[in-house]
């Protein structure tokens, strides 16, 4: 496959759509908020198109239309399992949602005990792999050096500290918001020595790395990840955890219905095996099949040259950031280190708020980013450094309705399509942020934090519309 980026943006949908500007000009919009979600891969569309003519039900379904649906529901199942090295002898793959759903549905799936009854996650986690924890055991967070990695010197503290009685480490595999890479394999080493088990969190990491859950023997293997596919450019509302399978032969299913049994009686249940078991009700096929698609497609790519591509943008955007007056960069600032991260760059510009620069970058130049905390919380205020009392009056406001002074960080993450003339471009408009030069005049609002440009809005309508009304 040529490693090029025109070549790249040839099998993506929608690269080239303009988007209307404050003065009045249209533009090519630049995409630089994939961490959040990416577009769709053209053999995505075509999976799916050449499937929804034989779409029916999956599973019981006796006609033909209902045997492919089910081979291809299946075929999708077995291509997850391939694309993270797991094991079908040993793992299983649950479909669900996304991300969020899938450690969910493990929080509330593993055999906690009495004796076994803490998850050891870290203070640099997305919400979605810190609160299903808190719920179901008692969770420890794994401190962090002041430049916001895992410290793994505090990991390997309470490892020993709570020892035995940790049942599950839970880490992320890449931050959503520096893009760090956690070790997964080597702290996989220490959590088995321990005798816990570990989650990897692989929202981040699997559209831009290699995710290898190794083999069950190897003391570095994983026991759990999970993905999502809107991340991994196929926007059709799947995610995946895959798994140890023993692990959801035991207790009963955590939602039940239909699809989840053997037998039923009015007084008895006879649960069937994983993962129907684990899947309730009728399942997001088409999804199924988006994300099976955009993994074929990602492993014909190769993810190490996804990984390269990235690797030399975030490089360049790092070298020019860093001639930027007024940009600050939280993190790691190395291009030579860029390997060493996803594409994931949280930065702020002195004396203007995330919300408001955001919204320039937005309504001026045509740029999408992400600003504010990116569900996470606490990682945001450690890179912040903001004080315990600071942070209190800020909580306050803003349960008070009040989140103009939310502390925040801008966040441009690149994708495999993402070229150095838009990196140029993102640094270009940072750089005129900076100076004052930009034109609209912007009102904040209060119960958001967002600003919004006075007297300009888009009209939608002229884009998309679902009642076929092409004027509001
Ligand atoms: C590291 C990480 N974990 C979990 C999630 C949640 O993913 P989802 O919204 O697909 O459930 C995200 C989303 O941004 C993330 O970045």
């Amino acid at each position: 496959m040529p490693n090029t980026t025109d070549h790249y943006r040839d099998l993506f949908i929608g690269l080239e759509i303009k988007v209307p500007l404050l003065d009045g000009a249209q533009r090519t919009y630049i995409n630089l908020d994939n961490a959040a979600s990416t577009p769709p891969f053209k053999a995505v569309q075509k999976s799916v198109n050449d499937f929804l003519i034989y779409y029916s039900s999956v599973h019981r379904g006796t006609g033909f239309k209902s045997l492919l649906s089910t081979h291809a529901y299946e075929q999708a199942r077995a291509i997850v399992l391939d694309f993270v090295s797991a094991d079908p002898e040993v793992h299983t793959c649950i479909f669900g949602k996304n991300t969020t759903e899938a450690i969910n549905k493990l929080a509330r799936r593993f055999p906690f005990s009495a004796n076994k009854d803490i998850v050891l996650t870290s203070g640099m986690e997305h919400h979605s792999n810190d609160l299903p924890w808190r719920s179901v055991a008692k969770t420890v967070h794994v401190g962090l050096t002041r430049e916001g990695y895992l410290d793994e010197a505090d990991f390997d503290a309470k490892l020993a500290h709570y020892s035995e009685r940790i049942a599950l480490v839970s880490v992320t595999g890449a931050s959503n918001v520096t893009g760090y890479l956690t070790s997964i394999h080597r702290l996989a080493e220490k959590a088995h020595a321990t005798g816990a088990m570990i989650m990897v969190d692989g929202a981040q990491l699997a559209p831009h790395r290699k995710l290898e859950m190794g083999s069950p023997d190897d003391p570095g293997h994983l026991d759990f990840v999970s993905i999502s596919a809107h991340k991994l450019y196929a926007p059709f509302g799947t995610g995946a955890l895959i798994g140890r399978r023993e692990i959801f032969e035991q207790g009963d299913p955590d939602m039940v219905g239909g699809g989840t049994v053997e037998i039923v009686t009015l007084d008895e249940v006879t649960w069937t095996d994983p993962p129907e078991r684990e899947e309730a009700g009728s399942p997001n096929t088409v999804g199924a099949i988006a994300l099976a698609a955009a993994l074929v497609e990602l492993k014909r790519i190769g993810m190490d040259n996804v990984a390269s591509h990235e690797a030399r943008l975030t490089a360049q955007a790092l070298s020019r950031l860093a001639g930027v007056k007024g940009v600050k960069i939280y993190g790691s600032k190395d291009p030579i280190r860029a390997a060493e991260r996803l594409g994931v760059i949280p930065l702020q510009l002195e004396g203007i708020s995330h919300f408001l620069a955001a919204a320039i970058l937005g309504y001026e130049f045509g740029i999408g980013v992400r600003s504010g905390c990116f569900c996470a919380h606490p990682y945001i205020l450690h890179l912040l450094n903001v004080s315990p009392e600071a942070a209190g009056i800020v909580r306050r406001d803003m349960l008070a309705g009040d989140k103009t002074h939310m502390p925040g960080l801008i966040r441009a993450s690149f994708g495999l399509y993402n070229t150095p003339e838009e990196v140029d471009a993102f640094v270009e408009a940072l750089e005129r942020i900076s100076r004052g030069d930009y034109r609209g005049v912007y009102q904040q609002d209060k119960a958001s934090g967002e600003y919004r440009p006075v007297g300009w809005e888009p009209h939608f309508g002229e884009y998309f519309s679902l009642i076929g009304e092409q004027t509001c």
